[in-house]
């Protein structure tokens, strides 16, 4: 029954990527400090994660600390930091017992060596996860991944190592963080912002767009519902015609 459902979907989703946004907001207004905001929003996450499996998403990409978020008050990055280092830590039998494989995307030479020991352990343990990839984007700047790609590439072609002639799109993404993970589907933003604040530039090239007025804190299943429910109403184009959509003729992307 699932599957030919799935099968009748206009728009298959294998990837959703989240900005996980309105947490200070959430604590403010109940006036909690910023900090209990992300531990709420911790449970946001676990939920989203049951949901997602539930439903047969294989990619999950979470905003968790962009390159940015560096500059916030030293007391509330030390404390998300200090999260995640618990989220890994109560989450590996989970991971380890969902299927879930974790990879984190970002600039790691800026986080701490616990969080990147941390990191590299759980990466591990669960590289044979195969239910549900959960992307991780931590000290990550979608500029910023696109200028570390470049600057790698540009290094094996001043060596003679790679031909210039080779690098097409394809070529390209897989200098960046997010080599062989396709890309998103769809883009869903909390907390009724509607901006892309740097997360998966290149990847959100054709990614669907979804904006939810809860702040991350009270996002849940339900919420998650309506965001899917709207994704299958789009007609994505890829710049095509529908005409050529419509034909059973694969066009040349
Ligand atoms: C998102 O919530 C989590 C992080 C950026 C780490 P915010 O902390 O940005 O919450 P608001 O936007 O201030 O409400
Ligand atoms: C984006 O949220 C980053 C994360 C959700 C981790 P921000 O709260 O940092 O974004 P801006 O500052 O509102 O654009
Ligand atoms: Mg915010």
């Amino acid at each position: 029954m699932e599957n030919q459902h799935k099968s009748e979907r206009k728009a298959p989703l294998q990837h959703l990527a989240i900005i996980m946004d309105g947490n200070g907001r959430w604590a403010k207004k109940r006036s909690l400090p910023r900090i209990s905001g992300h531990q709420q929003g911790v449970q946001a996450v676990v939920q989203t994660v049951d949901e997602c499996i539930k439903v047969g998403i294989r990619y999950l990409s979470l905003f968790a600390f962009s390159s940015e978020n560096w500059g916030r008050p030293q007391k509330e990055v030390d404390a998300l930091m200090e999260l995640l280092l618990q989220f890994l830590s109560s989450q590996r039998q989970r991971m380890l017992d969902g299927g879930i494989r974790l990879r984190v995307i970002g600039d790691r030479s800026r986080l701490s060596e616990s969080v990147c020991a941390a990191i590299a352990v759980a990466e591990a343990e669960t590289a044979t996860g195969e239910t549900l990839t959960m992307i991780l984007a931590l000290s990550y700047g979608g500029r910023d991944e696109i200028l570390r790609a470049a600057k790698q590439l540009a290094g094996q072609a001043i060596r003679g190592e790679i031909d210039l002639q080779e690098i097409d799109n394809k070529k390209f993404s897989t200098y960046l963080d997010t080599a062989e993970i396709p890309e998103p589907d769809l883009l869903i933003r909390t907390s009724g912002e509607r901006r892309i604040s740097n997360f998966l530039l290149w990847q959100t090239a054709y990614a669907e767009f979804y904006f939810s007025e809860v702040f991350w804190p009270d996002f849940d299943a339900a919420e998650l519902h309506k965001a899917l429910a709207d994704y299958q109403q789009r007609k994505r184009r890829f710049g095509l015609t529908d005409d050529q959509l419509d034909s059973d003729i694969d066009p040349q992307l």
